[in-house]
């Protein structure tokens, strides 16, 4: 396909829905091979049909990011079908649970698995991926972290953590990469309503009584569970649009940055 990231092989972790999902299609668009992942492989083939549909050039690899060695296996994969120009590390969520948990009730337990989940395999991806990049001087490192990392709050303390650490590791990766026409920056969405979050805001709704039609129930969500300046949740596309920037080529002056996509949520 013609575009801005015609020639290049976007890896896109965590593809199978959501953000994910939605970044493969703009990167798709824009040119770009794809490799998606996920680890429900009924999801990521039908992902796989719906962008071969649109004409993009794409594969995919099944497996989980819980730790390192599962990281490696699913990096290794991806090589095999061909050089990546262009890593997303998307996947990423917390175990302790529905963004309910309070900080007492986040285990040490569950602290490690968020942590192996969304920080340590991204480290290992990183490591498998990366150095190839160097070598052929061209390169996007893109990491999906979360605006809380930047947003003071009491639960899902593991989560925070965690991605505030990805912004760090965003960072520490850009200055490691000087020079080398590899660039690494992290995207960090607000509240952004995907298929799987949609029942979760809509069972707090019921709770809370923010209304019965979904328009009523985003608003009060929108204002009530992390007020932004924009007055709606996010959405996918917003995301992925913010993605596509860092990945195209002219965005080559760019790197070391942590854009917030929230709304004005987190104004730190
Ligand atoms: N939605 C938000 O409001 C929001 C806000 C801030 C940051 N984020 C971040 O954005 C990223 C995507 O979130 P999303 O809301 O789009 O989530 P989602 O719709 O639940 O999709 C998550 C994707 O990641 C994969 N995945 C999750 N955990 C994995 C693991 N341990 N190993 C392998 N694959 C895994 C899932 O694969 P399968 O389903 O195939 O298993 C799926 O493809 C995450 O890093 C999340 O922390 C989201």
């Amino acid at each position: 396909m013609s575009g801005s990231l015609a020639g290049r092989r976007a890896l896109i972790t965590g593809s199978s829905s959501g953000i994910g999902a939605e970044t493969a299609r703009w990167l798709g668009r824009a040119g770009a091979s794809i490799v998606l992942h996920g680890r429900n492989a009924d999801k990521v083939a039908a992902m796989e049909e719906e962008l071969r549909a649109k004409g993009v050039e794409v594969a995919s690899v099944i497996g989980s990011l819980d730790d390192p060695d599962a990281a490696r296996a699913v990096a290794s994969e991806a090589l095999q079908i061909g050089q990546i120009d262009i890593l997303v590390n998307n996947a990423g969520g917390s175990a302790s649970g529905g963004g309910n948990a309070q900080w007492f009730e986040a285990s040490a337990e569950e602290w490690d698995t968020t942590f192996r989940a969304n920080v340590l395999s991204t480290v290992a991806m990183t490591h498998e991926i990366v150095p190839a990049m160097k070598e052929r001087g061209w390169g996007r490192v893109i990491q999906n972290a979360s605006a809380i990392a930047d947003n003071p709050i009491s639960t899902i303390p593991d989560y925070k953590a965690a991605k505030t650490a990805v912004v760090s590791f965003t960072i520490s990766l850009a200055i490691a990469l000087r020079g080398t026409g590899v660039t690494s920056n992290a995207v960090s969405p607000g509240l952004t309503v995907t298929e799987n979050l949609r029942g979760w805001i809509e069972s707090l709704g019921a709770e809370h009584g923010w209304g019965t039609t979904w328009e009523e129930i985003e608003k009060n969500a929108a204002e009530q569970m992390f007020p932004a300046l924009v007055a709606r949740t996010g959405r996918p596309e917003d995301i992925a649009r913010a993605i596509l920037f860092f990945a195209e080529p002219g965005a080559d002056f760019i790197t070391g940055q942590h854009l917030r996509v929230d709304g004005g949520m987190a104004l730190a």
